[in-house]
């Protein structure tokens, strides 16, 4: 089966999602939501793409393959829902990020600096309040100011992780008492570093 994404002509496998084909072959889209063999649910729609046969602009972490499709991931409008999705994630952000702010590792910060995404485009609707990071067990931290609710922890997770309310006011609880097995995969799949290891730095020099 073949495809061409940005006008490469690519080998694909029946069943794969574009995400995967354009990364397979070396072609970067952009995800927050998505990592590989993990469960996920497209909530983040920061890796659109558009369909040059119906212009459609489609998320490509859930969209499977089909024979002769041609997609660009790099077009104007799925460049600008792209920005516009972070801009609505920053909006439902906490509006500074409390240290230690890893830019760096923060998938939300990386985007938002190359998509050049607005913190203040829309009105800040985040219910979050600025509370200190919970200690689950062991060296494993959540900071709920920090965490998108991309659900990746909550359908990856046997401990419990859970979503409470909808809407804005939507958040991930992680009941202390129901976490079993410390998964340091969890924090390597959180793209903003909500889920960590060690204690963060501000209270290592208290
Ligand atoms: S804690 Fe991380 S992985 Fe879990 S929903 Fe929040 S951002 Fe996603
Ligand atoms: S990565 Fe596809 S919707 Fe989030």
């Amino acid at each position: 089966m073949k495809i061409k994404i940005n006008n490469k002509e690519l080998e694909v496998l029946e069943g794969e999602k574009i995400i995967e084909a354009a990364r397979r072959n070396g072609i970067e889209i952009p995800s927050l939501c998505y990592a590989a063999n993990h469960k996920h649910q497209a909530s983040c729609m920061v890796c659109v793409v558009k369909n040059c046969e119906t212009g459609q602009i489609i998320p490509s972490c859930s969209t499977i393959v089909t024979d002769g499709m041609n997609i660009d991931s790099e077009s104007n409008e799925a460049k600008e829902l792209r920005c516009q999705s972070l801009e609505l994630l920053l909006s439902d952000h906490i509006a500074v990020c409390r240290p230690p702010c890893k830019p760096k590792e923060c998938s939300l910060h990386k985007l938002a600096t190359e998509y050049r995404a607005k913190w203040n485009k829309y009105p800040r609707y985040s219910a979050v309040k600025a509370t200190s990071p919970q200690h689950i067990k062991g060296d494993f931290w959540f900071d709920v100011t920090k965490c998108i609710r991309c659900g990746l922890c909550v359908y990856n997770s046997n401990d419990g992780f859970t979503f409470k309310d909808r809407g804005f006011g939507m958040q991930v609880v992680l009941p202390a008492e129901s976490v079993k097995n410390v998964d340091e995969s969890l924090c390597n799949i959180c793209p903003t570093q909500a889920l960590y290891m060690s204690e963060p730095e501000f209270l290592q020099d208290e």
